[in-house]
């Protein structure tokens, strides 16, 4: 009964059997669907009209297994007992059918992968870096604090290679 009141107020449909971690997020919400069976662990961030659905009416688990920190766009289909990994990005409109793995960013329908990497922050708003939205001054920060991790680590492993040189051979 629960189910159904808030689906009719929110039109998030979550069945009461599924399983569901700490802080998700469903931005927007409208047609959101999330089956029996499905799991969704911590920190996942999810737009309007996903399904987290089953492909079958046969007992057990079918519906997605979605991991922490995943990013599902809008409109983002993943289908059957699959398992959707750690920190993987899902794009909009993108029709999953089989496993994705930790950290992966798929598209398209069949979903494909991609080869971009998250980056920055845990959690990414769009599931985009979002670079633009940030203040100029921090982009300039945040460059100069890159540069400087590459020069200590190269002055590092220059150091380490003049340890390691036999005396005499500067
Ligand atoms: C999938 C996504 C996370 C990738 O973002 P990104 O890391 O910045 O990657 P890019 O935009 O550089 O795209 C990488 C490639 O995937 C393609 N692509 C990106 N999103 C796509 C999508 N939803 N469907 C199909 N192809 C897509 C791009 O065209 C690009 O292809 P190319 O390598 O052939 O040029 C992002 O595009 C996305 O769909 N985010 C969800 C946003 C959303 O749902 N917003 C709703 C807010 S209300």
């Amino acid at each position: 009964m629960l189910s159904h009141i808030s689906r009719m107020l929110t039109g998030i449909e979550i069945h009461p059997a599924a399983r569901i971690g700490r802080r998700l997020v469903i931005d927007h919400g409208d047609g959101v669907v999330i089956g029996e069976t499905a799991e969704i662990g911590d920190d996942v961030l999810m737009y309007h009209q996903v399904t987290l659905g089953g492909t079958s009416l046969a007992g057990g688990k079918r519906h997605p297994t979605i991991g922490d920190k995943v990013i599902l766009g809008a409109g983002a289909k993943i289908l059957g007992p699959i398992v959707v990994g750690e920190g993987a990005r899902v794009g909009a409109n993108a029709v999953v059918l089989s496993d994705v793995p930790p950290g992966q960013t798929v598209v398209g329908i069949p979903a494909r992968p991609v080869d971009r990497k998250p980056a920055g922050a845990d959690v990414l708003p769009y599931g985009t870096p979002c670079d633009e939205a940030l203040d100029p001054g921090v982009r300039a920060l945040e460059a100069l604090r890159t540069e400087l991790a590459e020069l200590r680590a190269r002055l590092a492993a220059l150091e380490a290679e003049r340890r390691r040189a036999p005396a005499g051979d500067d």
